[in-house]
């Protein structure tokens, strides 16, 4: 993790937030690489969940929402976690974290000094809206993205003219107070989620849920990922969620070990039951198609952590390949092996000479590329250098202009998996590089 860490930093993927007052723990900000990296993650569940399904649409809620809301999720009640201090060092651990032992004596894993008794410790970040402080004007910051879809699922019928089975989906901003906030940005105070929720008659949601289930394995698959460096797990009866009637997690292999990537939930009818209590509204489904029978939607939920599954493709694409035998640093090379359609560059453009008319002819190249592809231009250094500077940001294909492609018009495609040089006429470029998108298989 040290390693994706400083590569990170390094290549501009994520920076630590607000470092020069020495940051702030549980945030961070994504640089020029990291932004384009999420943002095409964020864009590849997008696409997946409303594009590619008829019955799925997208919102975008407030992250700020009635307090109430809180209430009726059952957050304000049970979104806890069991919490101990140390007396001594002051230190703070989760209870469910330390050694049985140390809870047990009542021993500060770090000091040796006395730790208090466990209490529960809320986990939403509270403050206040407009200018009084009082209990009228408490608000929270979103923990989870659900609920701005449970609150909006009648508006939507509505105004989309929906029929169950049907989905909401939506990715944002949640917050969580969280105590431990270690393994760079893989659990964080703000982070953002993948959420959809699916709306299904009573009866139907077990056949659903497994629906779901596969669906979802199926996604990582297309996007490249290692398939055995994920599993499921089934929440036993003590990790249910209050709201659960059963969940799966898709856990990854990190270096840190088998965590959460994404949740897949049955949630029952216990979320619009409690908005319908809480609000007074009726949340029931009307089915016209069916003698306007009236039932209370079960929800089919899968979540995911955006900034988590960043973590998890870094972590999936990081390899440190031997490519020469000369006993120095050169022999190695590190590569981020990314999809081309997650890569925050699609192709570096790149001169083997500043002069003689060569950087003119990549700069146009460039150029024609930047209408369908993220690209990159560089001309520092030794081309040697250049193309590892472009392994480490995970480019797959480099664009070289050298004194043949004045002669007869043709460059050098190099891959970044295989290291392997072709020449491709420059007409032809884009279409060759369309074409090696779409067959792309990862060989390593
Ligand atoms: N609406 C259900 C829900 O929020 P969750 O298991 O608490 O369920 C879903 O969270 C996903 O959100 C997790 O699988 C994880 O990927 C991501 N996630 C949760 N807490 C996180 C945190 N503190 N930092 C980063 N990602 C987090």
């Amino acid at each position: 993790m040290e390693k994706i860490t400083s590569l990170a930093k390094r290549r501009g993927f994520v920076f630590q937030s607000s470092e020069i007052y020495g940051g702030q723990s549980g945030a961070w900000d994504y640089g020029p690489l990291g932004i384009e990296l999420k943002n095409r993650i964020a864009g590849a569940w997008w696409k997946e969940m409303t594009q590619l399904h008829d019955n799925i649409v997208g919102l975008d809620a407030a992250i700020l929402m009635h307090p109430r809301t809180w209430e009726a999720s059952g957050h304000v009640e049970n979104f806890t976690d069991p919490l101990v201090d140390c007396k001594k060092c002051k230190s703070r651990f989760r209870a469910d974290m330390i050694p049985e032992e140390n809870l047990s004596a009542k021993k500060c894993p770090d000091c040796g000094g006395e730790l208090t008794d466990t209490r529960k410790f809320n986990l939403m970040f509270k403050s206040n809206i407009g200018p009084a402080e009082d209990t009228a004007s408490i608000i929270y910051l979103r923990p989870e993205t659900a609920q701005g879809i449970y609150v909006n699922y009648k508006n939507i019928i509505q105004s989309n003219r929906m029929k169950i089975p049907f989905g909401i989906a939506q990715i944002g901003k949640a917050f969580r107070n969280e105590i431990v906030t270690k393994n760079f940005i893989f659990r964080t105070c703000e982070f953002e989620q993948m959420e959809m929720q699916y709306f299904v008659k009573p009866g139907t949601d077990e056949a659903e849920f497994n629906e779901w289930k596969k669906q979802r394995w199926a996604y990582y698959e297309k996007l490249g990922v290692k398939m055995d460096h994920l599993r499921w797990h089934q929440h036993g009866s003590d990790e249910l969620a209050h709201y659960a009637k059963d969940a799966y997690d898709i856990q990854y292999l990190f270096p840190m070990g088998w965590r959460e990537l994404e949740g897949v939930h049955n949630r029952t009818d216990y979320d619009l039951g409690r908005h319908s209590e809480y609000s007074g509204k009726d949340m029931q489904y009307i089915d016209q198609d069916n003698n306007n029978e009236r039932y209370t939607p079960y929800i089919i939920e899968t979540s995911a952590g955006l900034t988590r599954n960043v973590l998890m493709i870094l972590c999936d694409a990081y390899d440190e390949e031997k490519v020469a035998d000369k006993g120095d640093a050169d022999d190695w090379r590190t590569v981020l092996r990314f999809h081309p359609n997650l890569a925050p560059i699609t192709v570096a453009v790149l001169p083997l000479m500043k002069k003689d008319g060569l950087a003119e002819m990549a700069q146009d190249i460039r150029k024609e590329l930047q209408e369908d592809y993220a690209t990159d231009y560089d001309q520092a250094g030794a081309i040697g250098r250049r193309y590892r500077r472009q392994d480490e940001a995970g480019t797959p294909f480099c664009v070289t202009v050298d004194y043949q492609s004045k002669e007869d018009g043709t460059v050098t495609l190099r891959f970044r998996d295989s290291m392997e040089q072709i020449r491709v006429p420059k007409a032809e470029l884009a279409a060759r590089l369309r074409q090696e998108i779409k067959n792309y298989k990862r060989i390593k």
